[in-house]
């Protein structure tokens, strides 16, 4: 494939043109997309502290989350490169007022430099091609006392259901990244728990909570076979996202990042 008919845009990252239809199946449609929005609708009010505040979502895709804020009270800027995502999320945010801008990430300093007090961005960091300058970015548009709900793909997850799946020379030989082509939807920098606490610590931000997204159901060996199944999978998963071992083999891993309320202190010499 030539340089210009590559997916990947002049920065390396993965925005989602060509992807809306494939990823509203395999991401949001049958059970995973189900748990994965039963989920954050029981975690995000015990994880941040809510109180209407203005709302930047960074990298927004097709505006499930706008909608639960904007349902809420909050008033939603939704940022999202892809024109063909952007379009999906316009449709189906029509009930709502929330301003749509198409740019990435990177281009928010300049866009939309707030301070923002809220800051939401899932699912994002691992389609780029260098999701620490893309942390360090985020923790930018922050206010003092300012929190990032921070969604990412976890590697270690990642290495475990290629085990299970029975893809072991791939997993021995660690290579889970996928290159962005096509129509994949592995990402391209799926992250570590220790990048995120060592990044978070580099950008001065306190991981205030933490939670994993699928501790349970992307292992499952068949999908629950009725609805009271569901429902127990999703008890499950409700009960043990915030335990330890489980949370840290979720398929995502859920972050509360907080700003500090002041600059640290310069070091006295
Ligand atoms: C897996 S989707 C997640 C969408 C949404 N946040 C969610 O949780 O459903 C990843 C999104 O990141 C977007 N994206 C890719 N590169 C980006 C960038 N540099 N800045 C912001 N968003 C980007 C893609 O276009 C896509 O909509």
């Amino acid at each position: 494939m030539s340089d210009s008919a590559s997916p990947l845009s002049p920065a390396g990252d993965r925005h989602f043109d060509g992807l809306a239809d494939k990823f509203a199946a395999s991401l949001y449609g049958g059970v995973r997309g189900e748990l994965r929005l039963a989920l954050l609708d029981h975690l995000l009010p015990e994880m941040l502290e809510l109180r209407t505040q203005p709302l930047l979502d960074v990298g927004g895709g097709l505006g499930q989350l706008a909608g639960w804020f904007a349902a809420r009270g909050h008033a939603v800027t939704l940022a999202e490169p892809s024109g063909e995502m952007l379009a999906r999320a316009r449709e189906a945010l029509a009930e709502h007022e929330v301003n749509l801008l198409q740019a990435p990430l990177q281009a928010l300093p300049e866009l939309a430099p707030g301070p923002w007090s809220l800051i939401a961005c899932h699912a994002v960091l691992e389609w780029l091609a260098d999701p620490r300058l893309a942390l360090a970015t985020l923790a930018s548009l922050l206010a003092p006392g300012g929190q990032l709900s921070l969604m990412v793909f976890n590697r270690d997850a990642l290495r475990f259901s290629n085990v299970v799946k029975g893809n072991l020379e791939k997993a021995l030989a660690d290579r889970l990244e996928g290159r962005g082509l096509r129509k994949r939807l592995t990402p391209i920098s799926p992250l570590t728990h220790g990048q995120v606490v060592a990044w978070s610590a580099e950008n001065g931000l306190a991981i205030r909570e933490v939670a994993g997204i699928r501790v349970f159901a992307d292992y499952l060996r068949a999908p629950p076979a009725n609805k009271a199944d569901r429902e127990r999978l999703l008890a499950l998963e409700q009960c043990y996202c915030r335990v330890d071992p489980h949370w840290r083999l979720g398929r995502y891993l859920l972050y509360t990042l907080e700003c500090p309320t002041h600059p640290p202190e310069e070091a006295v010499a």
